[in-house]
């Protein structure tokens, strides 16, 4: 019983590195139609958190390709985060994936959810988004899959450093204004990103390896470094980062290399 214990908290946390993006976003596309396949084996539907910023890219195109089969009508897209503006704009990180995969894959618009809709305030609609939540994952508010990015100042989703959010301890979405960017994002919570069942964290390119370095071995500090408030309750946590990123990770850290 001790040793199955051991062993799960072993494998509850997983740092993998790789040469290149190109690797690392295949890795991605690797867990991501494997998440699926398992999640609607299991119960019949995907649900799954999609990131913004460039990180994914590469994964988007990835997946929009042949190579991969999803059952994208069992597949069913929120995000992790957003920008409050309109989805045509080029901020936008639901227009972002719309343009590199949704708008290419065969799903339902009806299984599509952007964290952004037309004459509502997005404090109304963190609201509304909860609920949504609410609706599809059931009160554990489980995701199957939720992909993150890193910023080179550790934030992950809209979870900045210094933020009010990062305190946050009930709800499960949350909106607020962002003076530096000048602008509203919503964004889910750490509480409910730690009920996920896998999350998944995109890190490449030199500009991350010092808040990379932080947050995994640095004194706990998430009001500066926030992406250490990634600790799933139950799930997995998996850092993909590229040589480049991982270069502050101390040695004695338990990695993969491939
Ligand atoms: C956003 C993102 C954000 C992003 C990181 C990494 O809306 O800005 O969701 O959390 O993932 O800033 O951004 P890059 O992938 O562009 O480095």
């Amino acid at each position: 019983m001790f040793g199955r214990l051991m062993h799960k908290k072993h494998i509850n946390k997983m740092i993998r590195i790789f040469k290149d993006a190109a690797k690392l976003s295949k890795a991605a596309a690797e867990i991501f139609s494997a998440a699926a396949k398992e999640a609607i084996d299991r119960k019949g539907a995907f649900t799954v958190a999609m990131t913004g910023g460039s990180s994914p890219a590469k994964l988007y195109e990835l997946l929009s390709g042949s190579q991969y089969t999803i059952d994208w009508q069992k597949t069913f897209v929120f995000w992790g985060d957003e920008r409050w503006v309109p989805i045509e704009d080029e901020k936008s990180n639901a227009g972002m994936a719309n343009r590199l995969l949704l708008d290419k894959v065969n799903i339902p618009k009806e299984n599509i959810f952007p964290m952004w809709v037309a004459g509502t305030e997005p404090e109304k609609y963190a609201e509304q988004y909860e609920e949504l939540l609410r609706k599809y994952l059931g009160e554990s508010g489980e995701f199957d899959l939720i992909l993150s990015g890193m910023g080179d100042d550790g934030h992950t989703a809209s979870l900045f450093p210094g933020t009010e959010v990062l305190k946050e301890e009930k709800k499960w979405v949350a909106a607020y204004y962002l003076k530096p960017q000048q602008m509203y994002r919503i964004t889910l919570t750490a509480p409910l990103l730690n009920k996920a069942r896998q999350n998944v964290i995109l890190v490449f390119g030199a500009n991350k390896a010092h808040a990379l370095g932080q947050v995994i071995s640095g004194v706990y500090n998430p009001e500066k470094y926030p992406s250490q408030l990634l600790k799933p309750i139950a799930g997995e946590l998996i850092w993909l980062a590229d040589d480049a990123a991982a270069a502050e990770l101390p040695s004695h850290i338990s990695a993969t290399r491939e």
